[in-house]
Order: C-alpha cells, then structure tokens, then sequence
C-alpha cells in the first residue's frame, strides 16, 4: 500500500473507525498523489523565472491556442476555457455550489459537510462512491423503482449486489418498506435514495424523510453500518406543495457514527446542461472526533479516484457552470423554465386520472422531476411501447412487463393530451386483441 494511503486511512480510522470498516479495499488503496501535480502547485507559486512543469503548451501568459477553438467561445478567458481544471474542480466554483446548496437546503445548514468536489456530472459521482465504498458482492439498497443505469454502474462494473424493496404504499413512499430491508440486511448496507425518482417522478414528504431517517438510524442503532447516497439529479423540481423541497442528504446526515452519507448533485439537470457533465460530491460527516480530517482524507480518496479516472472534470464547463451561478438573471431564468415544466406536470396530472382511463392504467405517485409513469392493465409494457412507436410515431419508455414512463419534460403542454388519448386508445386495442386470440 502506498505510503500516502496508509496516512489517509490513518487519519480516516482515527476520526471515524466505521467510516474506515466502510470504505472498500479499492477504497483503501486510494490517494492523491504528491509527485507532479504538487511539484507544479509549487512552482506555481514561487517559480518566477521559468516553469517548465505543466502537461499543457503555453504561449506568452496563457495556454496555447488554435484560434478555431478559440474564435466559439466568447465570454470566457482561454485559461478558463482550456487549462485543466484541479482535480476536485475550480476553487470559485466549488465555493459558490456550496452556498447554493446551504440556500437551497435549509437541513444543511444544521450538519457537518464538505466542499462539493466536482465530478463528471452525477452518473461519475456515482461511479466513485463505488470505487471508494463498494467491494464485489457488497449490497446496495434501493426502492425497486430505480434508474436503470445503477446496474450498470454497480453491479456490471463493480459486481455489487443490488437488493430492492417495495416503493410505494397506497398513500406514497413505503417507508417500513425501508426500515424492513436494512433491518434484515447484512451489516454493511449502502442505500441509494434518488428523489425527485427516475423513473415515477416522486418527492416523498417530509414526514416520509424523517421515516427514513428514523429508519437508518435504527439500522445504525442495531450495529448496522449504512453509507446514504443520495442523487439529487432532479433536484429543485418540485411541483406540489406536500413534497420536501429539499434534499432528504441534510436530514440523513451527523446522524450516527455509524451513517456516512454522500450528496451527488449536479449543473446537469438544474441549469439545464445536460452535455455540459458538472456534477458535484459532497460528503456529510458522520459524528467524528475531528470532522474537518475527516472530510478532507475521504477528500484526497475522491480526488485520487477522479485523477486516475478522468483525471480531472471539463475546465470550460466549469467556467460556463460558475459564470452562469454568478449570473444576476440566472434565477429568473430558472424560474420560468421552472414554470413550464410545472404546467407539464399540471396538465399530466389533469389528464391522466380520468375516469375512462381507469380500465388501462393505475398511476403511481408523481410531484416532481422529469417522469411519471403508469402500470398498465391487461397488456404487456414492452408490446404497447412497440405498437404506439411502429402504429403511431410514439416514443415512450417500457420498465418490466407493466410500467410505461413518461417523459413530461419533453412533451409540450398541448401535447400531452393527445399523448395519453393515443395510449389508451392503443391499450384498448391491444386488449380487444389479446380477448379475441
Ligand atoms: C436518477 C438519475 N441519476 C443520475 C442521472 C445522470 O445524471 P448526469 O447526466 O448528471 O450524469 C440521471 C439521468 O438520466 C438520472 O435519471
């Protein structure tokens, strides 16, 4: 084992002995390493004749450019554009998500935390939480409505175990469900909680979230060590007055020594920059002799993660995510798209509880996000998705043999009618058929 690991594990066991127990062997063998990029930090700093350190081309004070690239981006300075960015990602941006997310989650304020690190967008936060805390057969715990690419993530590329429990009850979020599963489970469970949901575009409660806080903490209570990820992708959309609006990470985190929760949030989503891939990992520190150690070893792990993977997140997206943030319309701006997606989901909501489509289709809970999505009634999910694409011209999602998610997000408003009539219709027509043979 690396020296520098062997001193971050030192620290990490020091401060939190079950944040260590959690961390996987990969996890263990983690760390930042000195030689290069601190050799360049310093000369950084005090080479004042010649630095000749950097893996980049330089040309007077700034990076080498081709006027082509360059001649595109407007606004942006080239080094902000085409140097590397650090490992954890820009300084300034770094700081600024961390007062949004202190503005937009008022449970946050309340609990020990670090600064956000930047990541690949989400789906590379979550590839590192694996790389730090996941071992091959290790369990990961989720609501069996769950976006399909955490298989691929954890089980294809980690080979750990993903173990479902019941989503919902008649009312919402089924939150004994939970408190049954990590009960019954083995004594290292990592329990991803991804609301707004992908795919039914539920936002529990707060009384739902303390639930599952309560629910961990039994867990942790009974000698149970819980890693809480949750992935707020679709955070900020929320359209209906009874669901939390905030992330549950600020409510699940410093509840235990025995709880490590992680925060994965990103620019993807909430300022709408999908291809842009900026995300954010940010850690809650468990009950710790001294937090700010602790937080800042796990730090280094996640750094050393990023660095011997993507080695660091787009320079240029960074400075296009920090300029937006510093922006004085950027909240209007947000507003407004904001509003769209509501009336979406006000119209959706509208439309598709009608009585005349009771004999197709029930709908599970939906209040927020991108998605909702119905279990459909005497036909197989995958077979209507085929016909409304071939029959119809019409793109929906098929999950299982009898969930159909739609996506409001792109639908317009007037749309969104003559969708669900032509689903129905279809359903019918797929029913007629299946009684005739
Ligand atoms: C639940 C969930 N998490 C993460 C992601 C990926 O987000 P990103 O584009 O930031 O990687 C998605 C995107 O579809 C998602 O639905």
């Amino acid at each position: 084992m690396n020296p520098l690991a062997e001193e971050l594990n030192r620290q990490i066991e020091s401060q939190s002995p079950d944040a260590y127990a959690l961390l996987s062997a990969r996890g263990r063998a983690l760390y930042f390493p000195k030689g290069i990029l601190s050799q360049t930090a310093e000369a950084r700093e005090k080479a004042h004749r010649f630095n000749a350190t950097i893996g980049e081309a330089t040309e007077g004070d700034g990076p080498m450019a081709l006027p082509s690239v360059l001649s595109h981006i407007q606004g942006i300075a080239p080094a902000d554009a085409l140097r590397y960015a650090p490992a954890a990602g820009k300084p300034e941006l770094r700081r600024v998500w961390r007062e949004k997310q202190l503005e937009e989650n008022p449970a946050m304020r309340d609990c020990k935390f670090g600064n956000p690190i930047v990541t690949s967008a989400i789906t590379h936060g979550l590839s590192l939480v694996g790389d730090l805390f996941l071992d091959p057969g290790d369990r990961i715990l989720l609501p069996d409505k769950l976006w399909g690419n955490y298989r691929l993530i954890y089980e294809v590329r980690l080979g750990a175990r993903i173990d479902t429990f019941n989503t919902y009850t008649e009312s919402g979020f089924d939150v004994a469900a939970l408190r049954e599963a990590l009960a019954n489970g083995p004594e290292k469970t990592m329990l991803l909680l991804n609301f707004p949901n992908n795919p039914t575009g539920y936002m529990p409660t707060r009384d739902e979230v303390l639930g599952m806080r309560d629910a961990v903490l039994e867990a942790a209570e009974a000698g149970k060590r819980v890693l809480v990820v949750t992935d707020d992708a679709y955070f900020g959309l929320i359209y209906e007055d009874e669901a939390i609006k905030e992330s549950p990470f600020g409510l699940l985190s410093g509840i235990h020594p025995r709880v490590l929760t992680v925060k994965l949030d990103g620019a993807t989503k909430e300022l709408f920059v999908w291809g842009l891939r900026c995300g954010f990992l940010t850690y809650g520190a468990p009950p710790a002799v001294d937090a700010d150690v602790l937080l800042n070893a796990l730090e280094k792990k996640i750094m050393g993660a990023i660095r011997g993977g993507v080695s660091n997140s787009p320079q240029l997206s960074q400075s296009l995510v920090l300029a937006a943030l510093q922006s004085d319309q950027v909240g209007a701006e947000r507003e407004e798209k904001f509003n769209i997606l509501k009336s979406r989901a006000q119209k959706v909501r509208e439309v598709v509880y009608r009585e005349k489509y009771s004999p197709s289709w029930d709908v599970y809970p939906f209040n927020a996000g991108y998605f909702m999505c119905i279990r459909v009634k005497g036909v197989d999910a995958e077979d209507l998705r085929i016909h409304l694409l071939e029959r119809y011209g019409v793109g929906l999602i098929s999950i299982g043999k009898t969930d159909i998610r739609v996506a409001f997000s792109c639908l317009e408003e007037v749309d969104v009618e003559p969708l669900f009539e032509v689903v129905h219709e279809t359903i019918r027509e797929l029913q007629a058929r299946e009684a005739r043979s």
